[in-house]
């Protein structure tokens, strides 16, 4: 971001009171504050007790950094505390999801009740297929209701689940479940997109030949297409659906493994991010019932991120699940049956809260007001955001079209690794001003440092770090200590780094400022620039890569690609579109379709300094149209501007 741009942020004087209805009756008050500023442990272990306990801890919390655990000694099971406790408290008829398939027409209602037999009954399921407390699930599967299922009985059973986003490729399969040994993976024959069945299971059947490990694939029939069938695989309906539909379900440590979520990190290995029980389940519930004023007797809320990512794990499952709110839970994209879906959901279901992304909210900015207008939004109080930066006129456009200039907007920023909100404002409290989080919650501590770890106080910008261990804090990178302390806790001794840029403005509140390390944000999805370029890398006819994230008016991010090759490529435009667009299909295959860059310009060389260093700024400079900054350390200047001419004539992709 620009120092213009900064400074701009910096004097957004707009200011949004908390609507006086909704502040009367919020589920937190200022004091909260204040209480968790005097007593942080206490603050947190008052809230532990918002979930049921088997046993009860010893300890709040052991820290020894950088390895927390939280309610040492407690013992608990996420899938009871997400499902029995609400059914024995009589909650049983409560809908748990209203459920929305993309095909016109297609639904499912959920009780808390219904939920909870078909959990049991997988959970004998994979009891049967020999999965044991301590093992790992690789989950691929759509957003259909046996993606939460699968989830809370790999909890109830004390195994961890490794969901990855159904858009990932065979390769990114492959490279996850090796590294957690999973045993088993579920998934489905396929799932809807874009009004035609769009098929998983090809990706898992070329996966798992490379992945010994894996004893079983239990597939869900979805859309009903064609599938192959080898030795190992199962079909859920056959396995699953003869099942007891209760089960008893034992109680695990607080620290016991609940997942484990694969992130992009500045390497181009992915990092299997370790969530565990008492914290994790302590903080989603708290966060979610306070940052939304959830009132789950009478609140409709609909979180629209995929399980494949955390924001599906923490906020469309465990959260929700765990104060007994009923969710919406749709399949499908935005443009399904009409790019006004979204609206005639809200207005079928009466939503009253909605999460969901700014890269979501500025793509429909772009299709215009007519959308959400031609329905009945006035269902809706609070509207929250995650995933990226939200700027002003996207929050005062989702404040007014959307919300009908009446919801608060929670702008909340937290991270794969946080597990839960960190920094947010709470919507019957705080005033808020437009595309800024504003600050920690209750019992979150942040500290905004310059470069040698000095904090800046109450004013000015730097590098975002957590001085205090949080209840829902990773426990650490899967099998890779060493990596865990040296990605988080090197840069700054004892402190949390976020890889975030952060500043606090003249009225102290904090404006989040996209990430600092070589991480792209495209549609609020983390991606690293080292894993694209060795993707491009082993593509037999690229010698080198070097990948940038752009400024993208809708996707935030978008990537660009620069590329050198061996030998030569035709120079007409034609042929150098055609291996652009091969170049691009081969991301697709080696990561998944997300990860395709924007744009990808082929260029005789790479910019690099005398020492051999890819100077990236300059790339950054020339993908996004930018004066070129200082090209001295160069060891030759004329490469940037052949390949500024080459960018100037050539095409990038949608
Ligand atoms: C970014 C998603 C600004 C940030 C929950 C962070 C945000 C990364 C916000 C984590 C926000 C998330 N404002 N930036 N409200 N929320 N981010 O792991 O750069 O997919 O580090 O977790 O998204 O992305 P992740």
């Amino acid at each position: 971001m620009s120092e213009t741009s900064l400074s701009a942020l910096s004097s957004e004087s707009r200011r949004f009171e908390p609507p006086a209805d909704l502040a009367a009756t919020a589920n937190v008050t200022a004091e909260v504050y204040e209480r968790a500023a005097v007593d942080r442990l206490g603050f947190w272990a008052e809230q532990a007790h918002r979930l049921r306990w088997d046993r009860p801890w010893d300890e709040v919390l052991d820290w020894q950094p950088p390895f927390a655990k939280w309610f040492v000694g407690g013992q608990l099971n996420a899938s009871v505390n997400c499902l029995d406790r609400h059914v024995a408290a009589g909650l049983g008829d409560r809908v748990a999801y209203h459920w929305v398939g993309e095909p016109e027409g297609d639904r499912r209602d959920i009780t808390y009740a219904e939920l909870l037999a078909e959990v049991s009954k997988a959970a004998h399921a994979l009891t049967e297929l020999g999965v044991e407390a301590g093992d790992r699930v690789c989950i691929y599967l759509p957003m259909i209701p046996e993606a939460a299922i699968a989830m809370l009985a790999c909890a109830r059973i004390g195994a961890a689940h490794s969901v990855v986003f159904g858009g990932f490729s065979a390769q990114a399969l492959v490279d996850r479940i090796t590294d957690a040994d999973a045993k088993l993976v579920i998934t489905a024959d396929g799932g809807y997109r874009r009004g035609a069945p769009s098929a998983l299971k090809p990706a898992v059947d070329e996966a798992v030949a490379q992945c010994p490990s894996v004893r079983n694939v239990l597939v869900v029939r979805r859309t009903g297409q064609e599938v192959t069938w080898g030795e190992r695989d199962l079909w859920w309906h056959d396995v699953v659906d003869r099942q007891p539909d209760t089960h008893q379900a034992q109680a695990f440590d607080s620290e016991q493994p609940l997942f484990l979520l694969y992130t992009s990190g500045t390497t181009g290995r992915p990092k299997g991010i370790l969530h565990t029980t008492g914290g994790f389940l302590t903080q989603v519930a708290w966060t979610h019932w306070a940052v939304f004023d959830l009132k789950p007797e009478s609140d409709v809320y609909w979180c629209t991120a995929d399980v494949g990512w955390v924001t599906g794990h923490s906020y469309a499952v465990y959260g929700p699940l765990a104060n007994g709110a009923t969710s919406v839970l749709y399949e499908g994209t935005p443009d399904a049956g009409g790019k006004d879906r979204w609206w005639s959901i809200v207005e079928e279901f009466a939503v009253t809260l909605l999460y969901t992304a700014p890269t979501a909210i500025r793509t429909f900015m772009k299709w215009g007001d007519e959308l959400p207008n031609s329905h009945d939004l006035s269902s809706l109080r609070v509207l929250g955001s995650v995933g990226e930066p939200i700027n002003p006129e996207a929050w005062i456009w989702y404040r007014d079209v959307i919300g009908g200039g009446r919801c608060p907007i929670v702008d909340t920023w937290w991270q794969t690794e946080t597990g839960a909100m960190m920094i947010s404002p709470l919507p019957g409290v705080t005033s808020s001003k437009p595309g800024s989080a504003m600050g920690p919650l209750p019992g979150i501590s942040v500290d905004v440092v310059d470069n040698d770890g000095t904090s800046v106080g109450e004013l000015g910008g730097g590098y975002l770090t957590l001085d205090e261990p949080w209840p829902a804090m990773l426990r650490g990178i899967w099998n890779d200590d060493e990596r865990f302390r040296e990605t988080y806790w090197s840069k700054f001794a004892g402190r949390y780094f976020a890889g975030d840029g952060a500043k606090w403005d003249d009225d102290h509140v904090l404006w989040l400022l996209g990430r600092v390390d070589d991480v792209m944000n495209v549609s609020g999805h983390r991606i690293s620039t080292t894993e694209v370029e060795s993707a491009l890398v082993s593509h037999p006819m690229v010698a080198e890569a070097a990948v940038v994230g752009a400024t993208d008016a809708t996707t935030g991010q978008a990537i660009v690609a620069f590329v050198t090759v061996k030998g030569s490529v035709a120079d007409d435009v034609s042929a150098g579109e055609a291996f652009a667009k091969e170049l691009r299909d081969h991301v697709a295959k080696e990561i998944g379709p997300i990860a395709k860059p924007r744009q990808i310009l082929i260029t005789p060389e790479l910019p690099k300094t005398r020492s051999g260093k890819i100077m990236r700024r300059l790339l950054r400079d020339v993908a996004e149209h930018r004066e070129l900054g200082d090209v001295t350390t160069l060891a030759d200047p004329t490469v940037v501007n052949a390949i500024n001419a080459k960018m100037g004539s050539s095409s990038s992709e949608d």
